[in-house]
């Protein structure tokens, strides 16, 4: 009978597939800890920003915690101006590309960031520019940008930024920027306008840092209100959310409360589109003059205590009760980075995997409250 070929084939198939349950079921613990993205999979998207820069970019363990963790993705460098489209004439779509192509093979949906910026923006939009010809360059880049990636990207940061730091409550406190000065305050409307050209679909959003309190959130319901009445296409308010624990006070949860209330009367989406609370030092959210290397990152904050891990977990579980709470027009929640070493703010511990790729309290911190909040659904 062994001789069967067939037989023997189907008894060395089950053969390999029991050794292939025995090795899963003896694999230790995942890494990745308590899924993210399934706790909130009936709630909103839970994403990660990051780039494929090279084909090795991602260890084993990282791929699983992407896979595992996160089904929303926005490039954290790759699409905006500087990078996708450095000159004129020359485009780099290699990492864009790989990014939604990766989306598109794991079930992950992929968020373009951002077309309209005054930072990571090459000169030679700007060189020699009328209002015209400034415009003319906007409108090509978005209709190229957002025309590659038509039917593939859920939503794109079209303007990032505009609002300035300090300033009265009273206006809408735009940024002296290029796109400010040569276009004028009309730059925003043209380039939601331009993006809708280039796909009725697709949501489009404008993002900017500590827009939920102080002045700068009244500037930017003044700045939303005008948007909305010059008919620009905007649908979503992008809150960045680079915030740090210390701050995450009774009366700062307040005002994100509030803010998320002032624009769902707008008629508008929230997404949380970058979110970090660091463990140290001050949370803020813009490029500083120091610049921010894109590259190898810092190798992770020194060592922290238990206690300061467990007030990030604390925080951030505060804040997704806060999301969960306006689940009817939060879409979307994106950290901005994968782990502690893969992040902007690298020396702060912002995330919730650790340098090593090992979840922190605030992981579990996070699953918990979703399923606290569905337990209590079902009695
Ligand atoms: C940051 C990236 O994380 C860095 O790698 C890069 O050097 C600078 O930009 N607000 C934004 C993001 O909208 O694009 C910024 O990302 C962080 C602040």
């Amino acid at each position: 009978m062994t001789n069967n070929p067939d037989l023997s084939r189907r008894a060395f198939l089950a053969a390999a597939a029991g050794a292939a349950a025995l090795s899963t079921f003896e694999r230790p613990a995942l890494a990745a800890g308590p899924s993210m993205k399934d706790a909130y999979k009936d709630v909103f998207l839970i994403g990660t920003a990051l780039d494929f820069r090279s084909a090795s970019e991602f260890n084993e363990t990282e791929l699983e915690i992407i896979k595992t963790q996160f089904n929303a993705m926005t490039p954290e460098n790759s699409m905006k101006p500087q990078s996708v489209h450095p000159q004129e004439n020359s485009w780099n779509w290699t990492q864009p590309d790989t990014l939604v192509h990766f989306c598109e093979e794991n079930k992950i949906t992929p968020i373009g960031h951002c077309l309209a910026w005054h930072s990571q923006t090459n000169p030679w939009f700007f060189q020699g520019a009328t209002r015209e010809l400034a415009l003319e360059r906007l409108k090509n880049h978005i209709l190229t940008l957002v025309g590659h990636f038509r039917g593939k990207i859920a939503g794109w940061d079209v303007v990032n930024e505009a609002i300035n730091d300090n300033g009265p409550a009273t206006t809408e406190n735009l940024r002296n920027s290029q796109w400010f000065q040569i276009v004028g305050p009309d730059f925003l409307t043209q380039a939601f306008k331009f993006a809708r050209e280039a796909d009725p679909r697709v949501a489009l959003h404008y993002n900017d840092y500590n827009i939920e309190s102080g002045n700068k959130h009244q500037s930017s319901l003044l700045l939303l209100k005008r948007l909305l009445s010059e008919n620009a296409p905007v649908t979503v308010v992008g809150i960045q959310g680079h915030w740090s624990v210390s701050g995450m006070n009774a009366q700062k949860l307040e005002q994100i409360d509030q803010a998320i209330e002032n624009y769902k009367g707008l008629g508008l989406k929230v997404a949380i589109t970058e979110l970090d609370l660091t463990m140290t030092g001050a949370g803020g959210g813009q490029l500083g003059a120091g610049g921010f290397g894109g590259g190898p990152r810092r190798g992770g904050g020194g060592t922290v205590t238990p206690e300061a891990l467990q007030s990030q977990a604390d925080a951030y579980a505060k804040l997704f009760a806060l999301f969960l709470k306006h689940r009817d027009v939060i879409n979307r929640v994106t950290f901005w980075g994968l782990n502690d070493r893969r992040s902007w703010r690298a020396g702060q511990n912002p995330l919730v995997f650790d340098g090593q790729n090992q979840p922190k309290p605030a992981l579990e911190a996070i699953v918990n409250v979703a399923k606290n909040a569905n337990q209590k659904a079902q009695r």
